[in-house]
C-alpha cells in the first residue's frame, strides 16, 4: 500500500499580479497599481492542488527558498491538501517569483526562477519513487536541474513501482532539448500541447509530430488542442479525437491544461481506461474555464461537481 496516489515534482513558484495600472512602466519613474493579488504560481502546483481536489492522496516534490514566498507556497500547498514533506527549503536561493502586469487580456511577465532552478535528481529523498503510485511530472525546460537528470528520475520512478506522466510545458529558450528516443519509453502518458507536440518533434503539422513520435510511446500520448479538445494517441497507433465542452463564455483558460492533466491522471490512478481518463481531462479542462485563475473552479468541491452537471451536462466522479 502506497502513501501517495500522486507525487507531483516540479516547479514552484508565487505569482505577484498587478491590475489596474496607469500606464507601463519607466525607467527613472513610479506608477501605481489599484489592485494586487500574491498566490500560489506555477504549472505543476496547479496541476497538485486540482488532483488533491479531484480526491487523490498528494504530495508534492519542489524546492522553494527559506523565506516568506516559501511559506506562502508551502501554506497554499496544505490548504489544498497537498502534502509537503517533500518540498526542499534551498538556504542559500530565493523561491521563485512571477510579476505579472496585467493590461486587460494582455500580461507583461518578469520571472525571477529562484530555487526551482537548482533541483537535481541527487536532492530528492529516495522514497518519493517508493511512496507514489504515480509521479507527474512538469515544466522541464523551465528546471535545469531535472532536464539534466530526467533519464534517472524517470528510471528510479519504474524502479520504486510508480506509472510516470509528463507535461514538458513550453520551452522558452526553444531549444526543446529532449531526446525522444531515450525519454519517451520511460513515460506512461506523455501529455504536450500541441504546440510544444509540434516543436518538440521538429515537425511541420500535428499528425507529422503524432507519427513521429508515436514509435517512441510506452503507454500513450494525449495531446491538448485548446477549444479544440484533445486527440488520445496510444502506442499501438490508436488515435481517439474529442472535441472541447466548449465554454463560449470562458473567464480565462489559464491553468486549462493543468487541470485537464489533474483530471486524467485522477482517473488513471483509479483504473479508468485510457478513453475515460481523456473524457474526464476534457471536463475539469473545461471546468477550469469557468473560473479565474488555474485552481478557483476546484476549490470548492461541490460547486465543482454543479459546473460539471448544469454548464456541461456531465457528472464529475470526485470518488
Ligand atoms: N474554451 C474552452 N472551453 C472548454 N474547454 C477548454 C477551453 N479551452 C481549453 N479547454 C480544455 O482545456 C484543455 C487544455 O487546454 P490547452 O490550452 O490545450 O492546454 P495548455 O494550457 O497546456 O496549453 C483542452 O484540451 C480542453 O479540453
Ligand atoms: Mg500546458
Amino acid at each position: 500500500m502506497k502513501t501517495f496516489d500522486v507525487i507531483a515534482l516540479g516547479e514552484l513558484n508565487v505569482d505577484l499580479i498587478l491590475n489596474r495600472i496607469a500606464g507601463f512602466p519607466e525607467v527613472g519613474k513610479e506608477i501605481f497599481a489599484r489592485d494586487m493579488i500574491c498566490t500560489l504560481g506555477s504549472s505543476t502546483a496547479i496541476f497538485a492542488a486540482n488532483v488533491s481536489a479531484l480526491g487523490a492522496r498528494t504530495a508534492f516534490a519542489g524546492m522553494i527558498g527559506r523565506d516568506a514566498f516559501g511559506e506562502l507556497v508551502r501554506g497554499s500547498l496544505e490548504a489544498r491538501g497537498v502534502d509537503t514533506r517533500y518540498v526542499i527549503e534551498a538556504a542559500d536561493r530565493a523561491t521563485g517569483v512571477t510579476v505579472v502586469m496585467s493590461y486587460g487580456e494582455d500580461r507583461a511577465n518578469v520571472t525571477y526562477p529562484g530555487a526551482m532552478e537548482a533541483l537535481r535528481f541527487a536532492d530528492l529523498d529516495p522514497e518519493i519513487f517508493l511512496s507514489a503510485r504515480h509521479i507527474h511530472l512538469s515544466s522541464l525546460f523551465m528546471q535545469p536541474g531535472l532536464l539534466a537528470d530526467i533519464v534517472p528520475i524517470l528510471r528510479a520512478a519504474h524502479d520504486g513501482g510508480a506509472t510516470v506522466s509528463l507535461d514538458t510545458q513550453w520551452d522558452p529558450a526553444e531549444e526543446w532539448r529532449i531526446d525522444c528516443r531515450e525519454v519517451l519509453p520511460l513515460i506512461d502518458i506523455f501529455m504536450p500541447n500541441e504546440a510544444e507536440l509540434t516543436a518538440l518533434a521538429h515537425a511541420a503539422s500535428l499528425d507529422e509530430a503524432i507519427g513521429s513520435v508515436r514509435p517512441w510511446l510506452r503507454r500513450a500520448m494525449i495531446v491538448k488542442r485548446g477549444s479544440r479538445g484533445s486527440v488520445l494517441v496510444t502506442a499501438g497507433g490508436e488515435c481517439r479525437e474529442v472535441g472541447a465542452l466548449l465554454n463560449r463564455e470562458a473567464v480565462d483558460t489559464i491553468g486549462a491544461g493543468d487541470s485537464f492533466n489533474a483530471g486524467f491522471i485522477r482517473c488513471f490512478v483509479r483504473g479508468g481506461s485510457l478513453g475515460e481518463c481523456q473524457d474526464a481531462g476534457n471536463l475539469t479542462g473545461a471546468i477550469s474555464t469557468t473560473a479565474a485563475g488555474g485552481t478557483g473552479a476546484f476549490a470548492d468541491r461541490e460547486a465543482a461537481v454543479r459546473t460539471a452537471r448544469e454548464r456541461f451536462g456531465k457528472q464529475l466522479n470526485l470518488d
